[in-house]
This record gives structure tokens, C-alpha cells and sequence, in this order.
């Protein structure tokens, strides 16, 4: 199995534990990092709406905590018919985290529909680090 494979089997696996009883939408989210390894995560929503989280986050804190701070290929996986596309708070996200070379996988349960280089998405980005000065 190649890596592209690997990250849609992992995507699609997390996507299946997904804790999504108030919207009744899995989203399951694989992230394969320069390091090589591939993290996976789900959304997990609460009572409290606004305390969920998406499953790109969850998938590329599980590859902050290994130690890995740049993504390769991030895939997201949900049940639609044309694949979903990550939120905007989840651009800015996998933004952090990305270079020019990142790819971003959309997938539905029939598998990988579209990858994009990440710059596709958010070409004008929030990038400014003056706002450190
Ligand atoms: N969701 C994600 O996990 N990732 C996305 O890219 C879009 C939306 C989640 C958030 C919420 O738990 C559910 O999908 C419905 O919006």
C-alpha cells in the first residue's frame, strides 16, 4: 500500500470513531508528516457546540505531539457526495503547518476525488509576523 492509500485508510478508520451525535456528521481527517508518519484524527463535538473540534485539528495535534511540525499531504474524508473542503478556521490551521509543496486530499467514502497543492485554498493567507514586533 503506498502512502496516499495508507492516509485514506487512516482517514477513513478515524472517520468511523468520529464523536458526532448533535450534527450526525463524521468527519474523519489523516495528516502524513515530513517525518514520514501519518496521523490520524475525527471530529469530537460537545454539548456545548462551539466547544467541538474538527478532525484536521485533532490530526495535526496528534502530529504536534509526536514531535513533527510540517505536513506533506493531509487528507479529509466525510460521507457527500462532491468531497468536503476544511473549514476556514482549519485552512489557517494546516496553514501553520504546510510549505509550497503541501497537498491537500479531498475524499469521499468512494475514495480520493480531488487533491490540490494547499496554496489552492488559501493563496492570500494571514502570514504577517510584524504583528510580533
Ligand atoms: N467538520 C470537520 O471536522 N472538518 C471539516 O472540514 C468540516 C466540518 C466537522 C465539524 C462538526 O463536528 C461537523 O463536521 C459538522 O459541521
Amino acid at each position: 500500500m503506498n502512502k496516499t492509500d495508507k492516509l485514506l485508510t487512516a482517514a477513513a478508520h478515524a472517520r468511523q470513531q468520529a464523536y458526532a451525535p448533535y450534527s450526525d456528521f463524521s468527519v474523519g481527517a489523516a495528516v502524513l508528516g515530513n517525518n514520514g508518519k501519518i496521523y490520524a484524527g475525527a471530529n469530537v463535538e460537545n454539548i456545548s457546540y462551539p466547544c467541538g473540534t474538527c478532525a484536521e485539528q485533532s490530526a495535526i495535534a496528534a502530529m504536534i505531539a509526536d514531535g513533527c511540525r510540517e505536513i506533506s499531504e493531509i487528507l479529509i474524508i466525510a460521507e457527500t457526495k462532491d468531497p468536503i473542503t476544511p473549514c476556514g478556521a482549519c485552512l489557517q490551521r494546516i496553514k501553520e503547518f504546510s510549505g509550497s509543496q503541501t497537498i491537500v486530499h479531498l475524499a469521499n467514502l468512494t475514495g480520493i476525488v480531488k487533491s490540490l497543492n494547499f496554496n489552492e485554498f488559501l493563496p492570500l493567507t494571514f502570514n504577517n509576523m510584524e504583528v510580533k514586533k
